[in-house]
């Protein structure tokens, strides 16, 4: 959003936005494909393979928002914003219809009913995808037996900041401009530009919402803030394509970093337009570095979900020294310094199958560095996997150490202090 767009945020309504919905009608049943089947088959092989995961994606997507969004209506503190959503509702529906006309018709896949077409997609479904969109369908059932203010922020979070403005949005945005300049599916390119505006009327209310209950309240804005942390590690691992072939994406001309970097600025747009820039946030939440550009954390994210470090749970990680440095300056990044309260604090990992490293925690200011440190304050003996393994949620680090597969050498009070500096996910 530029900053013109952002000032417009702030001073639209919502019934401006209902009112938006009014005049920006179409119907998913007049987009003529006749034209389209042609443009599908001239793709190349891996085009259409492409094609084939993102858009399972879409419909998939589209299928369950258009399912979940009933509680979000009944648990809308105002009358405005229910009427919003009911608006938003159809349109979700009327995209799922416009994805199962394209698959049926353009791509011919499925059956006539939706259900039968939208089994097709499961198999395209990735660990991360599943996680965020389990997490949405558990979301639905929390908010229809908690309509209370945190609840629904931490709703709107998940599906309109999370799920359209960071998935579906940086998705559609690459690949309409493919098929916009190519100009072979114009059924297609129609259907999304107008999937799009809808889009962007949705993540707007969101923006909307959210900017107004963090203001009014630091429950929901901590409640927000447990949301993002919870849904991280899955939804950065949503874009990670089938066997990491890049050439998923690289064959309609823009690569993973591109997708990445694209996304992460909206991300920092939005929160500032919430009045929760991502920089305010508690340390961990986005461990970025302050400091890189949109296009270097991008790089960097992806070299780790690359490693197995974050994303879907590996059973060998990549322990690289450059793997090694972007996780544990990932990891000084998210230590709560105030809970050091000024001292100096060293934290050693010593890895059966990997090279040492640690992290000094200074006066504030937190580095990590490979090797062993002097006098740790704690020392943790594991391997890497292991260690990755628990950090990513995957094990539970108290039955890790039960276990002896982490071995903490110092104080007791020292494994306590280490949970209020890393608070666990
Ligand atoms: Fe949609
Ligand atoms: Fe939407």
């Amino acid at each position: 959003m530029s900053a013109a767009a952002q000032s417009l945020m702030q001073n639209v309504t919502y019934e401006d936005l209902y009112h938006r919905w009014e005049q920006g009608g179409w119907s998913a049943y007049d987009i003529d494909f006749s034209e389209d089947r042609k443009g599908w088959e001239a793709l190349s092989d891996i085009q259409r393979r492409s094609a084939m995961w993102i858009y399972s994606m879409f419909f998939y997507g589209e299928d369950r928002v258009a399912d979940t969004l009933a509680p979000y209506i009944t648990a809308a503190p105002t009358e405005e914003q229910a009427y919003f959503l009911a608006t938003q509702q159809a349109d979700e529906v009327r995209h799922s219809v416009f994805f199962h006309r394209f698959f049926k018709d353009v791509i011919g896949v499925g059956g006539e009913s939706l259900q039968a077409t939208l089994s097709s997609t499961l198999p395209q479904l990735n660990w991360g995808y599943r996680g965020v969109f389990d997490r949405l369908d558990r979301m639905a059932e929390e908010l229809r037996k908690d309509r209370s203010k945190p609840k629904y922020a931490q709703a709107i979070t998940l599906y309109h900041l999370i799920v359209e403005g960071t998935l579906a949005q940086p998705g559609q945005h690459f690949i309409e401009d493919f098929f916009a300049a190519e100009d072979t599916m114009p059924g297609f390119s129609g259907g999304m530009a107008n999937v799009s505006r809808d889009e962007q009327r949705h993540i707007g209310f969101g923006v909307k919402v959210l900017s107004e209950l963090i203001a009014e309240s630091e429950e929901c804005k901590a409640a927000v803030t447990e949301l993002l942390r919870e849904v991280m590690p899955h939804s950065i691992a949503v874009f990670t394509p089938p066997g990491w072939d890049r050439e998923y994406t690289e064959c309609y001309g823009f690569t993973l970093e591109d997708i990445y970097a694209f996304g992460l600025k909206l991300i920092r747009q939005r929160w500032k337009a919430i009045g929760y820039p991502i920089e305010e946030m508690p340390p961990g939440v986005f461990p970025f570095d302050p400091a890189a550009s949109a296009e270097e954390i991008s790089v960097r994210q992806i070299k780790l979900l690359e490693a197995g470090v974050t994303g879907e749970p590996v059973d060998r990680p990549d322990s690289s020294p450059e793997v090694q440095r972007l996780y544990f300056e990932m990891i000084a990044r998210a230590a709560d310094t105030e809970a050091v309260n000024g001292g100096q604090l060293t934290y050693q990992w010593r890895f059966s199958d990997a090279d040492p490293w640690h992290i000094v925690i200074d006066n504030g200011s937190t580095r990590a560095e490979p090797g062993e440190a002097p006098n740790p304050n704690l020392t943790l003996e594991t391997s890497w996997g292991d260690w990755i393994s628990a950090t990513t949620g995957q094990s539970n680090p108290l039955k890790m150490m039960l276990r002896r597969r982490i071995r903490p050498r110092g104080s007791i009070r020292e494994l306590a202090r280490m949970r209020k500096v890393f608070p666990p996910r």
